[in-house]
């Protein structure tokens, strides 16, 4: 097998943003040197030196990189500002067509994907302020959008273990109710996944109580990005949940922890790298077709998490202590 090359844009942004890009770094230099990593201004970071969270050297960097690796951006500092790094995030995934986000959970007996629709309902919908002060935000899917999403979860359930759970809630948004109906309608053309549908708010009792009874689940943009911290935070926490965002095949993918900047612990060498190396990992995976190289890396994390715990899990290693020993088993 040839070692992966080609050049990743990495994005730190703020808080324990870059102190976990900085982690990755060491991994890919030690795992696949011949991966080039560029760093470029994004988020807060963008705003303070560029005024812009999404500045357009980032974006055309971005664009011509073979993978982008995001660290974590927002924080109290641009609260109130004119511009808000999270835009930069927003902004970042539309231009990149990005449109299906995996966040996988393992734990004990648990080994299930969540597949976070990214680029439409209610984030992206219509948003404004009516003369009588009213402030809206609306969900709007088209029929195409659900039908790409869904059928990235269908292949992917046909890799795993074959059952998919689509989430909703038909009971009382009309949006749902045309997910439903779309997602539905595909089930014919994969007969190998046992698809079922369920509500939201049950979905996330669920996940605290059986999540051992889910493989892979697909949501709305904001029922995915509750629902993933919620099984993050069964798994052991948001320290250790990874994403890799995904579009059509022709760009980069976007990968990055499912957590923030955590001001809480910025600046304290404590944050949990575990969720940053596991995107690393998802990204030799599924932009550099290394899974061979991708399980290794994800082996030496978990044995890492369990020898010197960070702690947000409960132990007193610090961030580049997970990554030493990671970088000592992956010698
Ligand atoms: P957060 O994920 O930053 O933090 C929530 C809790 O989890 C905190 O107690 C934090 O210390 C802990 N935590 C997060 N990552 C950790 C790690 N690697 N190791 C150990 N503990 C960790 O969520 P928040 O506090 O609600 O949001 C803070 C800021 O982050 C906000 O501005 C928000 O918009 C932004 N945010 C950004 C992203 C992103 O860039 N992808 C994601 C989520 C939130
Ligand atoms: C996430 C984050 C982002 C989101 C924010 C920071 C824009 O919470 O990636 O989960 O809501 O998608
Ligand atoms: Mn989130």
């Amino acid at each position: 097998m040839t070692p992966p090359t080609g050049i990743v844009a990495a994005l730190p942004g703020d808080g324990v943003g870059p102190e976990v890009v900085a982690e990755a770094e060491r991994l890919l230099a030690q795992v696949a040197p011949g991966i080039r990593v560029e760093r470029h201004l994004f988020g807060g970071a963008g705003i303070d030196a560029a005024g812009d969270p999404l500045p357009a050297e980032t974006l055309a960097a971005a664009r011509a990189a073979d993978a982008v690796l995001l660290g974590a951006v927002g924080g109290p500092k641009w609260d109130g500002g004119a511009r808000r790094p999270e835009e930069g995030l927003i902004g970042l995934r539309s231009e990149l067509n990005v449109y299906a986000n995996l966040r996988p959970a393992r734990y004990g007996n648990v080994d299930l994907l969540i597949v976070r629709e990214l680029l439409g309902g209610l984030y992206y919908g219509a948003s404004g302020v009516r003369d009588d002060g009213t402030v809206f935000d609306t969900l709007e899917y088209r029929p195409d959008q659900v039908e790409r999403v869904a059928r990235r979860a269908f292949e992917l359930a046909r890799g795993r273990s074959g059952r998919l759970v689509s989430v909703d809630k038909a009971n009382v948004i009309s949006t749902s109710r045309m997910w439903r109906r779309v997602v539905g309608g595909l089930a014919a053309d994969y007969p190998d996944v046992e698809l079922t549908h369920a509500l939201a708010d049950s979905t996330a009792m669920r996940l605290v109580t059986h999540a051992e009874t889910f493989d892979v689940l697909v949501m709305e943009n904001t029922f995915g990005d509750i629902l993933s911290d919620v099984a993050a935070g069964v798994a052991g926490g948001l320290g250790i949940a990874a994403s890799a965002s995904l579009g059509d095949g022709s760009g980069p993918g976007v990968y990055e922890p499912v957590h923030g900047s955590a001001p809480d612990i910025a600046g304290k060498g404590i944050a949990n790298p575990a969720a940053m190396l596991r995107s690393v990992a998802m990204m030799l995976r599924h932009s550099f077709d290394d899974g061979a190289l991708a399980d290794a890396v994800d082996e030496a994390v978990d044995a890492a998490l369990a020898a010197v715990p960070t702690p947000d899990l409960g132990g007193t290693h610090t961030t580049t202590q997970v990554t030493d020993h990671v970088l000592a088993a992956l010698a």
